[in-house]
């Protein structure tokens, strides 16, 4: 997989894919990231990306010539499958979601700022608009880190068998059971017999239970 992120803040977008599990899938070749500085594509003065919005109006919005010009730089060197928008009025992202944009081979994304981009990027250069949840992020370098970390674990390879993807909370659309480590009592908290039973087809029935118990008690919007 190849995503190129186009941003004004690629400092802000660098210690993610530095440190563990992404940086490991980007070593082991599974997964290349770019990061493109929308300011190399303006002529302007000042490298400016931004300008005040027609018909008055608090905030500044990006205009569509720099992004026109990277993402068609982009694509002249390759196809992509999706151009994805980081912005609040997007689809919410969720699991399903992550789990079909990790099949994809290679992907722009557009990390927003101020009061957004030009409407005629929306209309003509994006294919997805992405939000990560009902609130708003001073730009969408952090939901674009969310989307990548959600999308790149799931890409074959990159978990190992302890931290597979397969038994994640949502994954069959049920929150995880409750998880216990060593020691089995810690001042007189005990750990749940049946977990140090060794009877493994129990010990999986009553993780189906509890994930189900779970579901119902926190999420009961998930059994619909
Ligand atoms: N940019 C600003 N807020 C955002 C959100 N909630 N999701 C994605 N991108 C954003």
């Amino acid at each position: 997989m190849r995503i190129d992120i186009i941003t004004v803040l690629p400092e802000l977008l660098k210690s993610p894919f530095e440190a563990s599990i992404l940086k490991r899938a980007i070593e082991k070749g599974l997964v290349e990231v770019h990061m493109h500085n929308l300011r190399d594509y303006t002529d302007k003065s000042y490298n400016q990306i931004d300008d005040y919005q027609f018909g008055g109006g608090a905030g500044m919005v990006m205009m569509i010539e720099p992004i026109d010009k990277c993402i068609a730089s982009l694509k002249a060197e390759r196809e992509y499958d999706e151009v994805i928008y980081m912005t609040p009025d997007g689809e919410t992202l969720n699991q399903k979601m992550a789990n079909s944009i990790s099949l994809l081979d290679n992907m722009i994304i557009l990390c927003g700022h101020y009061k957004g981009v030009d409407q005629r990027v929306r209309e003509t250069l994006i294919t997805k608009e992405i939000s990560i949840g009902d609130y708003v992020l001073s730009g969408g370098e952090l939901g674009a880190a969310v989307l990548c970390d959600a999308i790149i674990r799931l890409i074959p390879g990159v978990l190992n068998n302890e931290t597979s993807a397969l038994t994640d909370t949502f994954q069959d659309n049920l929150l995880a059971p409750p998880v216990y480590t060593r020691p089995s009592e810690y001042k007189g908290l005990k750990v749940p017999d049946i977990l140090l039973s060794g009877n493994f087809p129990e010990i999986e029935k009553w993780r189906e239970d509890q994930a189900l118990k779970r579901t119902e008690e926190r999420r009961p919007d998930l059994l619909k």
